[in-house]
C-alpha cells in the first residue's frame, strides 16, 4: 500500500510539464540526465526543453534537475523558479 502511494506522487511529478513551449515533461528531462546529459546544452539537444519560443524561461528548472542529480544522484521533489543555477552554460 505504501509503495502505491509513492508511485502516485512520483507519477504526478513525472508528468509535470517543465518546458511549456516544447511540451517536454519532467520525466523526459530526468531520463536524459540519467542517460548522460550532464550539461544544459546536452539536455537542450536531447529533449528540446529550454529552446522554445519564450527564450528559455524553463531553464531554471532544467538547471535545478541537473545540479541536484550531479550532486546527489537524486532529483528534487519540487521545482522552483527562484533557483540560482550552478550549471548555467557559459557564453
Ligand atoms: S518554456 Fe521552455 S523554452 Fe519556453
Amino acid at each position: 500500500m505504501t509503495s502505491l502511494k509513492v508511485a502516485k506522487v512520483g507519477h504526478k511529478q513525472k508528468k509535470e510539464l517543465v518546458c511549456l513551449c516544447n511540451q517536454v515533461p519532467r520525466e523526459a528531462i530526468e531520463r536524459a540526465i540519467i542517460n548522460g546529459a550532464d550539461t544544459p546544452i546536452k539536455i537542450f539537444d536531447a529533449t528540446m526543453a529550454g529552446v522554445g519560443a519564450c527564450g528559455g524561461s524553463c531553464r531554471v528548472k532544467l538547471y535545478q534537475l541537473l545540479d541536484s542529480y550531479l550532486e546527489s544522484k537524486k532529483f528534487p521533489d519540487r521545482l522552483t523558479m527562484n533557483y540560482k543555477p550552478k550549471s548555467k552554460p557559459k557564453k
